[in-house]
């Protein structure tokens, strides 16, 4: 079984600390993303896995502690490097922000043109119709986001950041307010980045039948820390109480 120590990390933390006013959020978190892997961040709601994942793509900035991507300390980089770094990074946020205002080509076209600057139109038009076919969306460029149904505007979405070509890419509960068939159709797509094009992808999830699935590690934050971490098989062995409760109550008293 491929553990989190057999393989190379592609993304690292080390002591991470992340305080607001009174509220002390990230308590000394060290986490590990093996490269190539889909690894799930599970744990309660408002334990900070979202501010996790901001810290570790440098959105936001950690008291303490360090980010390392690959062979880089992204925590020791000034604002112009660190923004360059993160062209490696894409994200799905819950709320896939895409632009309403612009049609569905215009918003897939958005990174290219703004951030790799890309000019050549026709590698643009390219691009975008080859990114809409890979998520099974052929032809919808001219569609306005609002015309799609909730599971479409999430696929589009992470069409959207997939357009950069990132090595790592961040789901911030991709399934969440998705009823089961489309969190199924979401859950394939993660897979399908991992294994077609070779992400690593990174996910907080509260589907955790799901996270056991599709995930070949799995961490868990409480309190501030990452307090287990392993396959999910590693996990259901953890002897922390809340990692106990929490995976009895998800798979509802089913045998894991
Ligand atoms: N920008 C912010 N300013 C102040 N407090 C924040 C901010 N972002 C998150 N928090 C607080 O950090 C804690 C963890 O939030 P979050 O990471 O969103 O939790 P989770 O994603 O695990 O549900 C919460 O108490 C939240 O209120
Ligand atoms: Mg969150």
């Amino acid at each position: 079984m491929n553990t989190v120590m057999d393989s190379r990390a592609i993304i690292k933390t080390e002591n991470l600390w992340k305080t607001f006013g009174s509220n002390e959020v990230l308590k000394g978190v060290n986490i590990q993303i093996p490269e190539k892997s889909i690894s799930a961040v599970i744990g309660q709601s408002g334990t900070g896995k979202s501010v996790l994942f901001k810290t570790i793509m440098g959105m936001m900035k950690p008291d303490r502690g360090r980010v390392w991507f690959q062979d880089t300390e992204l925590t020791a980089l000034g604002p112009d490097a660190l923004i360059s770094m993160r062209k490696h990074f894409g994200y799905s946020f819950q709320n896939a922000a895409l632009f309403d205002s612009m049609t569905v080509g215009e918003n897939l076209a958005f990174p290219l043109k703004e951030v790799l600057r890309v000019k050549d139109r026709g590698e643009i038009k390219k691009r975008v119709e080859e990114l809409l076919e890979w998520i099974e969306l052929p032809g919808i460029e001219q569609k306005r986001p609002d015309e799609l149904s909730g599971g479409m505007r999430k696929r589009v979405g992470v069409a959207r950041a997939l357009m950069m070509r990132p090595e790592v890419l961040f789901f911030d509960e991709p399934t969440t307010g998705l009823d089961p068939v489309l969190s199924e159709t979401i859950n394939k797509l993660v897979v399908r980045v991992n294994h077609e094009l070779g992400i690593t992808c990174v996910m907080i999830t509260h589907d955790i039948p799901a996270a056991f699935r599709i995930a070949g590690n799995i961490a868990f934050l409480d309190q501030g820390h990452i307090v287990a971490e392993g396959t999910p098989q590693e996990l259901t062995n953890s002897a922390y109480q809340m990692v106990q409760d929490f995976l009895r109550i998800s798979f509802n008293g089913m045998q894991v």
